[in-house]
Order: C-alpha cells, then sequence, then structure tokens
C-alpha cells in the first residue's frame, strides 16, 4: 500500500526528518525558506499531510485554494492563530499541534525575559561588547530586583502554570493571574496563585505583567496604550505569547517616555519585521521567537507531530487534536 505523502513547510530537527521518512513519503522544503500562499495551497492539493510552522499563514483562501488531497494540518508548535480553524473545519481538514512539551522551555524564557529586563541583561552586554565600560562601581547599571517581587500572568494555561512555579519557587514572587476560566484550587495552591477577575487591576498591581494568552482576534492589542498606562512607573512587560496581543507602537511610546521601567520580547506583530522604534530603546529586551527553541523541546515537538500523524493515518484520533 503507498505510504501517505507529508510535506514539512520548513527544516525540522534531523532526528525527526529521519523519523518521519521512514514511515512516511516525505517531502522537505530544502531551502527553509518561508513558503508563500500558493505554494501552501499548492502542497495541500498533492499532499496527505501538510505540517506548518507559526511562519505560515494560512487562512481561508490558502485552504480553500488547496482543497484537494490533505486531510490533517500537524502544526510544529501549540499556537495555531495562524491556521483558520473554522475553515479547516469547514473544509475537513483535521488540525493538531503540540502542547505540553514545550511548556518548561517557554516558560524559562519568559523567566530569562523578566531577569534580562530587570537587571539591564541585554544592555550590560552591549555595554562589555563595544568597549565603553571602565569597570565596577556603586552606581553602575543598577537594575532592579526580581526575587520577591509580584508577577502578574495573563492568561493560565500550562505555560503560564510552569512560569508561575519557577518564579514563585525559585525566585519568590508573589503571583497573581487573570483568565477566562479560575483555575483549581490545588493548582492555585501549587503555583502560589491568586486570581484577579480584572485585567486592568491586575496590570496596576503588579511589577512584571507577563502575557501567556493565545493570539488571534479574541486577544488582539489586548495591551494597548491605555493598559499599559495602567502599569506602575517601575513594572516591566514581558511577551512570550503572539505578537499582535501588544500595539507594538504603543509599547515603544511608553517606553520611551520611560512610562513604564522596560519590557521583554520575544514575539512581535509581524515576525520577522520588529518596529524600529523598539530597536532604538535601551528598555526593551529583544529576542527571536526563542520560546521552545532548546534542541530537546524541538526534537520532541516533531515527534509529537509524528505521534499525531501515525494515529490519524492508522484510523484512530489524533491526541492533540485542535479541529
Ligand atoms: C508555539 O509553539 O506556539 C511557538 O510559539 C512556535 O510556534
Amino acid at each position: 500500500m503507498a505510504r501517505p505523502t507529508v510535506l514539512l513547510t520548513r527544516r525540522w530537527p534531523g532526528e525527526v526528518e529521519t523519523h518521519l521518512a521512514e514511515r512516511y513519503d516525505v517531502s522537505l522544503n530544502s531551502n527553509d525558506e518561508p513558503m508563500d500562499a500558493a505554494a501552501i495551497s499548492a502542497a495541500l492539493r498533492s499532499h496527505d499531510a501538510v505540517c506548518p510552522t507559526v511562519s505560515d499563514a494560512i487562512g481561508a483562501s490558502v485552504l480553500e485554494q488547496g482543497a484537494g488531497a490533505a486531510r490533517i494540518l500537524g502544526n510544529f508548535g501549540v499556537g495555531v492563530n495562524h491556521i483558520d480553524r473554522e475553515a479547516c473545519r469547514r473544509l475537513g481538514l483535521v488540525v493538531v499541534n503540540t502542547p505540553d512539551v514545550l511548556t518548561d522551555a517557554t516558560a524559562e524564557l519568559a523567566i530569562l525575559l523578566m531577569l534580562m529586563a530587570a537587571r539591564r541583561g541585554g544592555e550590560g552586554e552591549r555595554h562589555v561588547r563595544s568597549g565603553e565600560w571602565i569597570g565596577w562601581r556603586p552606581t553602575h547599571m543598577v537594575g532592579t530586583e526580581v526575587t520577591g517581587s509580584t508577577l502578574g500572568l495573563v492568561g493560565f494555561g500550562r505555560i503560564a502554570q510552569a512560569t508561575a512555579r519557577k518564579a514563585h519557587h525559585g525566585l519568590g514572587m508573589r503571583i497573581l493571574y487573570h483568565s477566562r476560566r479560575r483555575a483549581a484550587p490545588e493548582i492555585e495552591a501549587e503555583t502560589g496563585a491568586e486570581y484577579r477577575d480584572d485585567l486592568d487591576a491586575l496590570a496596576a498591581e503588579v511589577d512584571f505583567l507577563s502575557l501567556h494568552c493565545p493570539g488571534g482576534p479574541e486577544t488582539f492589542h489586548l495591551i494597548d496604550e491605555r493598559r499599559l498606562g495602567l502599569m506602575r512607573p517601575g513594572a516591566f512587560l514581558i511577551n512570550t505569547a503572539r505578537g499582535p496581543v501588544v500595539d507594538e507602537a504603543a509599547l515603544a511610546k511608553v517606553l520611551a517616555a520611560r512610562r513604564i521601567a522596560g519590557a521583554g520580547l520575544d514575539v512581535y506583530e509581524a515576525e520577522p519585521r520588529v518596529d524600529p522604534a523598539l530597536l532604538a530603546l535601551e528598555n526593551v529586551v529583544l529576542l527571536p521567537h526563542l520560546g521552545s527553541a532548546t534542541g530537546r523541546t524541538r526534537i520532541a515537538m516533531g515527534m509529537r507531530v509524528a505521534a499525531n500523524l501515525d494515529a490519524f493515518f492508522e484510523g484512530r484520533e489524533p491526541p492533540d487534536r485542535v479541529a
């Protein structure tokens, strides 16, 4: 029997590509450049499974133009806001993602951004590399201590909870959170987290506001100039969720005027473009969407997609189905 055909829109870790090639007829995007809409539609028409990443915009028209062979999208990543799931349902396409396996790596990155922004890590490194450092002195590059401060989490899914655990048990932080649904009492107890039903009140109360909600129309510019204006002058904004959750131009304005102390960003409104106004500022740490970027996690993400494809093509329900 012919093996199912699978297309990966980007290069995946070698171990995973080899694993997939043992089971499927795999097409690789050998130059690893993002595929355009027409190429993704063509892939959908000619493969049983297409495996995209966050760098692929799979809207309704791409899916409609691509109606044909593909029966499943195996997304390499947990966030699926770049895929029109409603259109997938309509066209009978199953969508799976990769939860759990990237939780700790992404939570680590949120902690890294908090520490870097508060302790001026990026600024300090630029200073040393520029040759401008003239030596230790009591007043040099003084930052903000993270230990014992208050962290506010927006969204309280797996990654936010892992961030809460690391921050509470590792850094002695007080944890507050806002989400659509309040977590179970045992999760609150274990993470030391207190619920706030009002996002504005949360923004005004914390030293670090860290975003962990999904992207998409419901959270577009959730953090706008008004909400940034509610934050304390000494507070920091951390975004490891999705770029469009923050109004980037408003953030640049607020940071430039020092209306908040700083920010740490891993995601941007129009990746890979970063607002030049942010690039010009010292009080923002900018990372290139590295949340899940550890060797262990990236292999586990690929293997998770593979397990879902196996289930699907063996006629079982894929464990991580999101449409
Ligand atoms: C995720 O898994 O959602 C990461 O942001 C990469 O897409």
